[in-house]
């Protein structure tokens, strides 16, 4: 391995939320942080070496995407996905949860619905609820530990009027990467009744071994309206740098979203996350790779400790990121004491799974990009509170 994933970094009084956020979420500081989906990695030297480089520059004035930018997303996309984007499809945005919000006020007017899959990360509700659309749920379906696309389900919610479908995929949290044949499934549904899709693949990249992820804007025909939202962020750890990119195929779309930002006017950036994002797409691949082995390696770990030691809770089969979501039901708990459970009795910081959605009842979410070492001690204490 090149790239030392065990290398203790403190992050402590560095303002990160997963770290100095502890007292405010949790009422204590006093856990270990498996909460936040941000990884305790250093990030691959290309970025910092980038970032180097434009610090040399001692003015930090309004800056422009440069062409560099848009090529770096080309051919990361086309490289690593097989999908050819061409430059004008792409908008470049502040970060992918805005281009969520955007989204609603794009595609859905007041009090139109919009459908959400729950169980699911939370800001897909609140994009809709705070901007007062209508929420619209689709739940997946959880069928012996795995989750699937209720499809006749979620054509009964785009016959009551839906104007938007807003899809995780692969899934935060529960993991799943969805097949071709069920994207093309999802799209046929949209053609049908004629919904926008925002296709949030943030993602994308951090995929294990033996899934295999499609773009869904891949599988776009003319006519199709679909909005991809894409980032280095999660994949080489620098979302606190905040910009983000959406692949929008239709012209028609493409305005939309270039007006829903512009009333807000939050089309500026700043020249380092420029720096960052393109290097992670030009020079990152090694890193991802070592990455992706060293996950693998945690997730697997983590699942057979469960189920040789702690077998109460059932770890939902993980095909992407490194967020893995655990079945706890078993354990008989509310989930106001399955939260109080995990943070006194085992002093482990994980997100409730109902900030999900009520379909995430039972379930806690467990972020395993960190050390190995600490995901050893996340175990082992709570292995302690349940059986000792
Ligand atoms: C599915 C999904 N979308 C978006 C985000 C956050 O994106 P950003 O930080 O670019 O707003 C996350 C972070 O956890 C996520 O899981």
């Amino acid at each position: 391995m090149l790239f030392d994933f065990d290398a203790p970094i403190s992050r402590e009084n560095t303002n990160a939320v997963k770290f100095d956020g502890r007292q405010y979420y949790f009422g204590t500081k006093d856990v270990i942080p498996a909460w936040v989906a941000d990884m305790d990695f250093a990030v691959p030297e290309c970025i910092t070496r980038a970032l180097q480089e434009r610090l040399q520059h001692p003015v930090f004035g309004y800056t422009l995407y440069p062409e560099s930018l848009y090529e770096s997303i080309i051919e990361w996309f086309w490289r690593r996905h097989g999908w050819k984007i061409e430059r004008e499809w792409i908008l470049m945005a502040p970060g992918v949860v805005p281009s969520l919000f955007a989204a609603v006020l794009a595609f859905a007017n007041e009090s139109d619905g919009v459908i959400v899959q729950p169980p699911v990360y939370f800001p897909f509700f609140s994009a809709v609820t705070t901007n007062r659309r209508k929420l619209i749920l689709n739940p997946l379906r959880e069928i012996d530990g795995r989750y699937e696309i209720d499809l006749e389900h979620l054509e009964m919610c785009a016959q009551q009027g839906a104007k938007l479908l807003m899809l995780c995929t692969p899934h935060n949290p529960v993991g799943r990467v969805w097949t071709q044949q069920e994207l093309t499934s999802v799209l046929n549904i949209a053609r049908k009744y004629n919904l926008v899709i925002l296709s949030d693949d943030i993602h994308c990249d951090l995929i294990y071994p033996g899934n295999t992820h499609t773009m869904l804007g891949k599988l776009a025909q003319p006519g199709d309206r679909i909005i991809t939202t894409i980032a280095p962020n999660k994949t080489f750890n620098i979302p606190g740098l905040g910009l983000s990119a959406l692949v929008i195929t239709d012209a028609v779309q493409r305005n939309a979203m270039k007006q829903a930002f512009e009333t807000l006017h939050v089309g500026n950036t700043n020249p380092l996350s420029i720096a960052a994002f393109e290097a992670a797409y030009r020079g990152g691949d090694e890193w991802l790779y070592e990455l992706m082995i060293y996950l693998q390696t945690t997730r697997n770990y983590v699942s057979d400790y469960l189920l040789k030691n702690i077998p109460q809770i059932k770890m939902t089969k993980s095909e992407a990121t490194y967020l893995l979501w655990l079945d706890c039901r078993e354990m008989g708990m509310s989930d106001s004491q399955l939260r109080d459970f995990f943070i006194q009795k085992c002093k482990v910081g994980m997100n409730p799974g109902k900030v999900f959605g009520e379909a995430g009842a039972g379930f806690m979410r467990l972020n395993i990009g960190t050390r190995k070492a600490a995901i050893e001690q996340i175990l082992l204490s709570i292995d302690d509170a349940i059986n000792k």
